[in-house]
């Protein structure tokens, strides 16, 4: 039955280059015409993938909000698109506003539906190896132990950081421009942040590999929840999906993840998880 008012729904991971995960994204609807979605990164690795499915959605979906993963920002060989790093994230942003779909480039949205009005921010600040285990470690000494453990993101091999020297200053930009926009938001309107990493290290505790942590997320958004407050933090890339709480402050890890993920442990909160109204706001 068609609802009456809209929500706000999230999706991240939905890997839509592997045909089980394709046959996945052309399943999500919405349940009525006013439902938006964030769509919080590793939508595909093909930039042609990438356009189908946000494409598919922006039609589907009252609107739709879009930021980078890693694997959007991966430069695959038999990609016809071979731009890298900020190129290919600037094709990206282009690519998206063609299909009328928000990018972390543009003002942020403001929700007026069920639980708003909430301001959704799309971020994407990347990762600098600083959510490595232990942080005592050295860098060069972590992504050795990673190697020896054959615990390498492929990051490694395909995501550039041109013009950047290095991802670590190519992240330092990203949350450098993304903390100036958040700072200048209007503190009277609430917000949701999305973004493809979490932003604090405490979630990936419970990846089963823990070499892979340094991949996920920077130190320097770490109060990130604390200093602005959100409504809720969207966030995915880890596969693990679940609600946390972190100083009062709720986290959605909302990955779809791969088949052979999603076959083991099923969708635990649906293919589209709740954002807005919050399921505490008893208006679900
Ligand atoms: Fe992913
Ligand atoms: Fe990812």
């Amino acid at each position: 039955m068609a609802r009456a008012h809209g929500r706000l729904l999230a999706a991240s991971d939905l890997h839509a280059g592997m045909a089980d995960n394709r046959r996945i994204v052309e399943s999500l609807r919405p349940e009525a015409a006013a439902d938006w979605l964030i769509v919080a990164g590793d939508v595909a690795e093909r930039s042609d993938d990438v356009a189908w499915a946000l494409r598919l959605l922006a039609e589907r979906f009252e609107r739709v909000i879009w930021t980078p993963g890693n694997h959007e920002l991966w430069t695959p060989r038999e990609d016809p698109v071979q731009l890298r790093g900020e190129a290919r994230y600037r094709f990206l942003v282009e690519l998206c506003r063609d299909l009328g779909v928000v990018t972390p480039e543009d003002p942020f949205p403001t929700w007026q539906g069920p639980g708003g009005p909430v301001a959704v921010a799309p971020i994407f600040t990347l990762y600098d190896y600083t959510f490595r285990r232990p942080r005592s470690m050295s860098k060069k000494q972590s992504l050795e132990l990673a190697y020896e453990a054959g615990v390498v993101c492929t990051d490694e091999f395909l995501l550039h950081p041109d013009p950047y020297p290095s991802i670590e200053e190519w992240c330092s930009a990203r949350v450098a421009e993304t903390e100036r926009r958040l700072a200048e938001h209007d503190p009277a309107v609430s917000l949701v942040v999305a973004g493809h990493w979490p932003l604090l290290p405490d979630p990936t505790k419970a990846l089963w590999r823990p070499q892979f942590a340094q991949w996920c997320g920077t130190e320097l958004t770490a109060r990130w929840h604390v200093r602005f407050r959100p409504e809720a933090v969207v966030y995915g890339h880890l596969h693990i999906p679940r609600t946390t709480w972190h100083d009062g402050v709720r986290f959605e890890e909302v990955s779809i993840g791969y088949p052979r993920e999603w076959r083991r442990r099923g969708h635990p909160f649906g293919l589209l998880r709740q954002i807005l109204p919050s399921a505490g706001a008893g208006a679900a």
